[in-house]
């Protein structure tokens, strides 16, 4: 089977980093989307996002990672996608992923499959980590060292 995990992935944190690893583990197939302009202006570009992803996912692995703008439902059909794959960490995650996963199977018969969030990265957002390094906080326990070097760097 084919899957997708899309994301903001702005910054990808070890939250979104054992979604998919756990999904390399149970799929054949696993493409990132990493949406190019997603609702919050991101801090990082498409092609940064995506690279901080490459550089932390084991190899080698069955995954492609894709830059995408538009509608998931195009992006999924365009890439034979059978199934869309999304971490939740709390029932506040859970409206609106539903409601997401409800409009992409009305849309396009797109189904959603939800993988529970390992309780230590159950509250790891890449909103906060972007807060707490702006404040001055200590990020290593939500992010992997290559993109706090680039939070260092922005
Ligand atoms: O990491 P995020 O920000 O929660 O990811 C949200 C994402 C990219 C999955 C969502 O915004 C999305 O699917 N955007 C594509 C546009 C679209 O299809 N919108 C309707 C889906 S309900």
């Amino acid at each position: 089977m084919k899957v997708l995990i899309p994301g903001s992935f702005d910054p990808p944190t070890f939250g979104h980093l054992d979604v998919i690893h756990r999904s390399i583990d149970i799929f054949e197939k696993v493409l990132i989307g990493v949406i190019s302009n997603p609702s919050k202006e991101p801090l990082f570009d498409g092609e940064t996002r995506k690279l901080m992803i490459e550089e932390n996912i084991e190899t080698p692995s069955p995954i492609e990672i894709k830059v995408f703008d538009g509608l998931l439902v195009d992006f999924a059909r365009k890439n034979n996608i059978e199934a869309i794959v999304k971490g939740v960490r709390a029932m506040t995650d859970f409206d609106y992923e539903f409601q997401m996963a409800q409009v992409n199977k009305e849309l396009d018969d797109l189904e959603t499959l939800f993988v529970p969030a390992k309780p230590e990265y159950g509250y790891v957002s890449s909103s906060l980590v972007k807060e707490i390094f702006r404040l001055g906080g200590d990020v290593t326990s939500f992010v992997p060292s290559s993109v706090l070097e680039r939070l260092k760097h922005e």
